[in-house]
């Protein structure tokens, strides 16, 4: 790859040339620096939308889309050579109708929130569907979402033929190799995964970046720069999804986004441990493998591939070699990955043949959407034609310096009737199974009756299903 010195991208339409700067300064604060103030910083962490922007890309068929980002959590690195529209750049003489709809509807008081709104609704405006998930990642402190609900429906299943959506049709959206340096700092997005595995190799302390939704309140809050990123947002091999009979195969890049889209209906644990995963933002940037490589014992994904018996493909520049998620944290934000090495794919089994599979998962935090779990579990049992369990699988996330199985249990399972005895007599196992911190989310006490009621609710709704 050919290193330069200059980073650029298309800002509303202009082309924006940064010789010389920080790849790790988030779009925000370059927004806010160069005096482009109309994009909002409201937490700096990703939870409030107030710093919503539009990027060019691809939605999960393959269309063109514009896709709402927190523009507090993406380092400039990443928008190289890519589109990007502000709140700055959507009126043209006139609102556009997205913003027409909000004072309609009266959907702004003090507008602090306003922006970041107007730009998640324009994203799904050409995306042809806006609904209240559209704005699931904004939140108001004043108008009171109502108003801007209906400001929302007034423009849901638009097919608007406007310079944005032919801009959409011109743009190459195709993710170009960069090699970005300045005197301090480097920044890789290569397109192959070899390349990737040669650069890991040749900077043993770079920092894999993907979607940044995790590594980026570092570069926000704490204004952490990195000496080198690797970006694999470009790596094709890391953006598949293969499926066959026995196994499906996820590639560690693939957003959360488009595994809720593509794979609905699979596996009920994951579709329902997405739907409970922070908001539209986050979902359209964070992966698969960033959810595992950053190792949070509180992470949501865990628990559901470690119930679902998921094994890693890692590799590095020399070699390939499988690991089963089970063994993959080795303690707090330690897992079994080398410095040179890069989990390319999560691949989970498909039900085992002739058995009954149930399976579902369980988030619970402070409120709904957009919060971290206290507790999450996700199960999976397997039952014979006399529903006996033949395996159990029991994940948990929130209980442990590491996402955690309860193996004890699961063999104790093994054999024995689904039956409510069967529940009763391991629920105060599974109370005593694990010892869980106290914290400002819940006590250990409270983390260790959910670890054994969540098991029972999932018997519950399973028989209310069958
Ligand atoms: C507002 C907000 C809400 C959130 N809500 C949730 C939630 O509800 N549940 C939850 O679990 N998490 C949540 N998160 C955390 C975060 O979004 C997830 O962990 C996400 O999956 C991280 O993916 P990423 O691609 O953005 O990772 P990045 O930030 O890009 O990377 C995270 C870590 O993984 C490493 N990494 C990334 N890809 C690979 C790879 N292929 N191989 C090896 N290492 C790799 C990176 O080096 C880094 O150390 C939230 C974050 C924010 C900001
Ligand atoms: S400033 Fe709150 S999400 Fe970015
Ligand atoms: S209008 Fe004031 S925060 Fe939403």
């Amino acid at each position: 790859m050919t290193s330069t010195s200059e980073l650029f991208f298309t800002l509303n339409g202009e082309r924006v040339s940064l010789p010389g700067i920080s790849p790790s300064m988030t779009l925000l604060h370059y927004l806010q620096q160069s005096r482009r103030t109309g994009t909002k910083e409201g937490c700096g962490d990703g939870d409030c939308g107030a710093c919503t922007v539009a990027i060019a890309t691809r939605n999960s068929e393959g269309k063109p889309c514009y896709q709402a980002v927190n523009s507090c959590l993406i380092p400039l690195g990443a928008i190289a050579g890519r589109e990007i529209v502000t709140v700055e750049g959507i009126a043209d003489g006139r609102l556009h109708p997205v913003q027409a709809a909000m004072v309609e509807s009266g959907g702004s008081q003090c507008g602090y929130c306003t922006p970041g709104f107007i730009m998640s609704l324009f994203s799904a405006y050409y995306d042809g569907k806006v609904d209240d998930f559209s704005v699931e990642g904004n939140l108001c402190r004043c108008t009171g979402y109502i108003p801007i609900r209906h400001a929302a429906r007034q423009v849901t299943n638009a097919q608007p033929v406007d310079r944005f959506s032919e801009r959409l049709a011109q743009v190459d959206l195709d993710l170009s190799e960069v090699a970005y340096s300045t005197q301090a700092q480097q920044f890789y997005r290569p397109t192959q995964l070899s390349e990737a595995l040669e650069l890991l190799q040749r900077y043993p302390n770079a920092t894999l970046v993907a979607g940044g939704t995790d590594l980026g309140l570092e570069m926000s809050h704490h204004r952490r720069s990195f000496p080198v990123l690797i970006s694999l947002e470009g790596v094709a091999q890391l953006q598949q999804i293969e499926q066959t009979s026995e196994r499906l195969v996820i590639g560690a890049a693939v957003p959360l986004q488009t595994i809720e889209t593509t794979l609905k209906g699979i596996f009920p644990g994951l579709d329902e441990m997405l739907h409970w995963f922070a908001a539209r933002q986050v979902r359209n940037r964070a992966t698969i493998g960033g959810n595992l490589g950053t190792a949070s014992p509180i992470g949501d994904l865990p628990p559901v591939l470690l119930a679902l018996d998921a094994e890693l493909k890692i590799a590095n520049s020399t070699q390939t070699r499988t690991i089963l998620l089970a063994d993959f944290f080795k303690g707090y934000r330690q897992t079994d990955l080398g410095n040179d090495e890069i989990i390319v794919s999560i691949s989970i089994p498909k039900s085992i043949r002739g058995a009954k599979r149930l399976s579902q998962a369980y988030k619970v935090g402070k409120r709904g959407t957009d919060d971290i779990s206290i507790v999450a579990a996700a199960f999976v049992v397997d039952l014979d034609d006399d529903r006996a369990i033949v395996q159990a699988r029991l994940g948990y996330g929130g209980v442990a310096a590491t996402p955690i199985r309860a193996i004890e249990v699961e063999n104790l399972l093994v054999g024995r009737p689904w039956t409510i005895e069967t529940i009763q007599m391991v629920k105060p196992i599974l109370r005593e199974t694990f010892t869980p911190l106290t914290d400002l989310r819940g006590s250990a006490d409270y983390r260790k009756l959910l670890v054994a009621n969540l098991f029972e609710k999932f018997f519950v709704e399973m028989e209310e299903q069958s």
